[in-house]
């Protein structure tokens, strides 16, 4: 693993440092900057500083396959930062040495320096179809159980698009000599870090890792992503480049990326370390602070299926039958096997009309949701709708939250009361 076996010319640029990042405290950082100041009809925002928005649910799922920019969830730990295309530079490294590692910037790793212009034309563009999903979605079901910390969501932060930019893999290969050997024992043990050009109040920035294993897997498919939807990305999702780990929760799809580091282990961002796991149901408020080491690294999503249309309390006519629209996900690339619905709390099921899902071209792994439909007879009571999936391994969602204190992959049956017109009025 050394740069002298780097082939490409962008190994060739010059070596040189990231630059140094000093964490900013809450009150301090700066919002007068944001691209989101008009009202979003689209969204239901939990919060501006940071911004986080999820879109209405049926606005979702009628956008279709691909969700315009417009209505993509919007996830953010910090100020939304606006990068120049021309100056942005990213810095790829190697850990030489482990007895460095909590420090990134040892002598052991020697940087090289990118620019956006090298990630356009020096590798082929990869398109890839892939949904993105925080590992919070649908946390408003666990916060009904009991208090958890974080955003509230409820099930919109989900959203699929086209992304496009090199494969990860290509890129390590040419700039840092990583084998290509899947066998070999650094791609078994090592892992990719990636830190942004943003400011959280958390840590100087935010970070993730993923297994090098993942980044070197070509049907792993994952890509430095500058363009969403043939666009260039927006400030929102990224711009000017972004990480794209498809089948991962969107927590490791690291936007604004400035710097690459492959490490032998995981990340030590706070984003890897203290946030994203599925802490042990005793851990509370009170100890949990020493029990992060407990869980692991959420990398994989699971099985998740969610009613987006009609919506919670909805009054529906009771003389026209009902169509029953959702979104169903499995983690890992794993393909969506089965939407059932159930009408009567679970006692029978039948399976949805109509469900589309898309495979990959090249490597054939599910990365994108599927989107379902079911239509019933009228409905002239009120009545509770249910739906599950089952994933190609056999994975199915619980009937029930099940609780932690981060309240997240909450993946229980997805539920929906309806009501009748009459009893609307009376
Ligand atoms: N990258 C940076 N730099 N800052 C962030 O706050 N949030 C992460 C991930 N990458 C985040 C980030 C989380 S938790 C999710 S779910 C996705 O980005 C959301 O991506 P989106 O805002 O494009 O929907």
């Amino acid at each position: 693993m050394d740069f002298q076996h780097s082939h490409s010319d962008s190994a060739r640029t010059s070596a040189t440092h990231p630059p140094e990042k000093h964490r900013i405290a809450e009150d301090k950082l700066d919002y007068s900057n944001e691209p989101n100041t008009r009202p979003l009809p689209n969204y239901i925002v939990h919060c501006h500083t940071p911004f986080n928005a999820e879109p209405q649910l049926p606005l979702l799922v009628n956008s279709g396959q691909i969700t315009p920019a417009d209505v993509f969830f919007k996830r953010n730990h910090g100020p939304i930062p606006d990068i120049a295309l021309d100056d942005h530079k990213v810095f790829i490294g190697v850990q030489q040495n482990p007895q460095y590692y909590f420090n990134a910037e040892s002598p052991s790793v020697e940087w090289r320096q990118l620019t956006m212009h090298d990630f356009m034309t020096k590798w082929p563009k990869a398109t890839i179809t892939a949904s993105l999903q925080c590992a919070g979605n649908r946390r408003d079901g666990l916060a009904a159980v009991k208090e958890v910390k974080g955003v509230i969501w409820g099930a919109g932060t989900t959203s699929t698009a086209v992304w496009a930019g090199p494969r990860l893999c290509d890129v390590l290969k040419d700039v840092a000599g990583v084998s290509s050997d899947m066998l070999h024992e650094m791609i078994r043990d090592f892992h990719v870090s990636f830190e942004a050009d943003d400011h959280v109040h958390e840590d100087v920035c935010y970070g993730s890792s993923i297994p090098l294993r993942k980044a070197m897997d070509p049907a792993g498919d994952v890509i430095l992503a500058y363009e969403m939807n043939g666009k260039p990305l927006s400030r929102d999702h990224g711009f000017p480049l972004r990480v794209i780990v498809p089948g991962f929760i969107g927590a490791r799809s690291v936007k604004y990326l400035q710097k690459i580091l492959i490490q032998p282990q995981e990340s030590m961002s706070f984003f890897q370390r203290h946030d994203y796991k599925i802490l042990p149901p005793w851990v509370n408020h009170d100890n949990v602070d020493q029990s992060w080491d407990t869980a692991a690294s959420l990398a994989e999503m699971n099985i998740q299926c969610v009613i987006c249309t009609p919506t919670e309390k909805q009054v529906l006519a009771s003389s026209k039958p009902v169509t029953i629209k959702g979104y169903a996900i499995a983690g890992g690339g794993r393909a969506v096997y089965r939407v059932e619905i159930s009408m009567d709390g679970g006692q029978t099921w039948a399976p949805v009309d109509k469900m589309e899902q898309h495979p990959d071209k090249k490597s054939g792994m599910y990365w994108a949701w599927a989107l379902w439909e079911k239509t019933v007879p009228r409905m002239n009571k009120s009545t509770e709708i249910i739906a599950r999936a089952y994933d190609s391994s056999g994975n199915v969602q619980p009937e029930f939250p099940i609780w932690n204190y981060r309240g997240v992959m909450n993946n229980a049956w997805s539920r929906v009361h309806t009501l009748p017109a009459l009893q609307h009025h009376m």
